[in-house]
């Protein structure tokens, strides 16, 4: 399956980040737990530059424990600040407090020594499209952040957030846009719905799931759909509209419906937490291993 997308309001976006982190001391970045690496682009390594950075694995409750553990470690050793959530949730935010002011000792040592006490940090969140940026921002800032959007009159667009005394965050985010250096990157993206779907063609890339599936996470499918697994994925798509009865109206098997349910299974969790990369093994991952 072959997956080319760079819409072109992704150049935009780009001069826009580089303008907004001017303003900024800290970079919090999310990347998505189930494909950190394919779902972040490493040019945010030199746009933030002199940045404190910090990496958030955000819908980590999608991904397995295993990958998140690894993935964290793997954060860690580059020197990143890292912390796993779900930016649904407030309560697995709380900690992010501390984590910030870790992510930003050295400015806040810098501002001290020049006598510059109590100066909040400024924080902007970036990620590629998807990735859960506005829930994240909604979920931390909180009526914080409605206030600002609420206020009649007021611009959308470089508004500071107060948090708290030592940190204010820029209400828009940081679009990255996702780098295709493979085609697998592109096809983790396409199963994790982070690419517009409507440009990819859904029967194809739900086998290529079924393929990915049978292989890194044998069993799965029968377990959830009842089906026996030694077919194609074309086939095992057959299977899922059987299981399922997805019919159509006049007689035979809806395998298009099968497609999306299939799709929708796995990206809702319905199929259970399922990373896709490991750091290991950036390619698809061949083991089940959680
Ligand atoms: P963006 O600004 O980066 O483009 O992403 P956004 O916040 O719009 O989030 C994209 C989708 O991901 C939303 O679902 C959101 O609810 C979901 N999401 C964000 N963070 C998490 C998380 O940590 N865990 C899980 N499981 N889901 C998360 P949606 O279906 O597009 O919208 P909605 O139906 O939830 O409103």
């Amino acid at each position: 399956m072959n997956i080319q997308w760079y819409p072109g309001h992704m150049t935009k976006a780009k001069r826009a980040m580089q303008e907004d982190i001017k303003l900024i001391d800290l970079i919090i970045e999310l990347v998505d737990a189930r494909a950190p690496l394919s779902s972040r682009n490493p040019d945010i390594d030199d746009l933030g530059r002199g940045k404190a950075r910090m990496v958030l694995l955000n819908k980590a409750d999608l991904a397995s424990e295993a990958g998140n553990a690894a993935w964290t470690r793997y954060f860690e050793a580059k020197g990143f600040q890292v912390m796993k959530i779900d930016a649904r949730q407030k309560a697995s935010l709380k900690q992010i407090h501390s984590v910030i002011q870790e992510a930003c000792k050295e400015k806040i040592e810098r501002d001290r020594r020049r006598g510059i006490l109590n100066r909040p940090v400024r924080a902007m969140v970036a990620g590629i499209p998807n990735v859960g940026k506005s829930t994240f921002i909604n979920s931390f800032a909180g009526k914080a952040a409605a206030k600002t959007g609420n206020k009649p009159g007021v611009t959308k667009g470089n508004q500071w957030i107060r948090l708290n005394k030592q940190v204010e965050l820029l209400d828009t985010p940081g679009i990255l846009w996702p780098k295709f250096e493979d085609q697998s990157v592109g096809l983790k993206l396409a199963f994790l719905g982070s690419i517009n779907d409507e440009i990819l063609n859904k029967d194809e890339l739900a086998a290529e799931l079924c393929a990915f599936l049978l292989k890194a996470y044998p069993g799965l499918l029968a377990e959830r759909y009842g089906i026996p697994e030694d077919r194609s994925p074309h086939e095992l798509l057959e299977q899922i509209a059987i299981a399922r009865s997805c019919l159509l109206k006049g007689g035979g098997y809806d395998v298009p419906r099968a497609a999306r349910l299939l799709l929708e299974d796995f990206r809702s969790g319905k199929l259970g937490r399922i990373t896709l990369e490991f750091p290991e093994n950036p390619g698809l991952q061949e083991n089940k291993n959680n």
